[in-house]
């Protein structure tokens, strides 16, 4: 098995030579905390071992995982009573996947994508992204991977409606420090990436839903994201409109983007390679299509 570590945890006080193995594999600073943090070692001669001696892995099943949930829980207090949105959540995508969230209404999809995409945090359980352990992290450090590693496509657009098209793309490099020079031309290399080339200027008013949709996408991205999740993108849209987004989404894929999308609509789930399905908040089922249909 061409197993690699990426992530793994242990008692830094343990009192043993394994430890101190794991410390000369691999860079020091990827140590926090007593945890080892986005590192690769070459695991197959050694995790069986490791483990035994109290040196605790997350095996990833190859080194492409981009996220790792291990336990992954949110509650909600309501005045006394507590809903569990999400009930200990196992999740490994990787690397190019584009996996489809579906489950019932109240099930968990958004709750479970606001966690992924760092607009929340969990009350237990862990989560990597890209090999950070991002669950421990405070409000700046998530503001940060939040504007580096992800892109949002909501449902309802939520674009700044006094804003022309460039200006709405150029937003989050304007949160990241970038020029202006620079980020008008890597918006307008956005919004020609998602057809609106001749649109720069007109403001979201002036355009049809399917024409802000995809300022939304090529918002998120402009930051070119590791990770690309859309909640119900398709759920304001006209059936012929929703066709062209998902055609879009199709093509982002194939170009090499991982995605995260939620739909209630299987027909829209079909798109993606892997559906999850959520019930209650946990993993009802987790199927890889063998087939595509556009
Ligand atoms: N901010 C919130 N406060 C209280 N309960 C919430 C909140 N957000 C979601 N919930 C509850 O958590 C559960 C999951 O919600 P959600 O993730 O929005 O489901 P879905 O997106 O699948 O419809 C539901 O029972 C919902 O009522
Ligand atoms: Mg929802």
């Amino acid at each position: 098995m061409a197993a690699a570590v990426r992530c793994c945890r242990f008692a830094v006080n343990a009192k043993n030579p394994l430890v101190s193995r794991v410390y000369a594999l691999l860079p020091a600073q990827s140590l926090v905390h007593g945890e080892i943090i986005g590192a690769r070692i070459d695991a197959r001669n050694h995790a069986d071992r490791y483990a035994a001696n109290g040196v605790e892995f997350m095996m990833a099943e190859h080194s492409e995982a981009i996220i790792v949930t291990r336990n992954l829980q949110r509650r909600y207090d309501m005045g006394g009573e507590v809903i569990h949105a999400l009930r200990g959540i196992d999740l490994q995508i990787d690397h190019g996947e584009y996996v489809a969230v579906m489950g019932p209404s109240g099930s968990g999809k958004s709750t479970l994508m606001n966690m992924i995409g760092c607009l929340d945090t969990p009350d237990g359980g862990k989560y990597w992204l890209n090999g950070e352990l991002v669950s421990d992290m405070n409000d700046r450090q998530l503001a940060r991977i939040r504007n580096s590693e992800v892109g949002f496509v909501f449902q309802s657009f939520n674009l700044l409606p006094r804003a022309n098209a460039l200006h709405n793309v150029e937003m989050p490099l304007i949160y990241g420090g970038m020029k202006r020079k620079e980020r008008l031309e890597r918006a307008a290399a956005a919004l020609t990436r998602v057809g609106l080339a001749d649109r720069m200027t007109h403001r979201p008013n002036e355009m049809s839903g399917g024409q802000r949709q995809r300022i939304a996408i090529a918002r998120a991205l402009v930051t070119e994201p590791s990770i690309l999740l859309a909640d119900e993108p398709t759920g304001n849209l006209d059936t012929a409109t929703g066709q062209d987004i998902l055609a879009l989404f199709d093509e982002l894929h194939a170009a090499g983007h991982t995605i995260i999308l939620v739909t209630h609509e299987a027909n829209v789930a079909e798109h993606a390679a892997r559906s999850i399905t959520l019930r209650d908040g946990s993993i009802e089922r987790d199927q890889r299509m063998t087939t595509r249909s556009h």
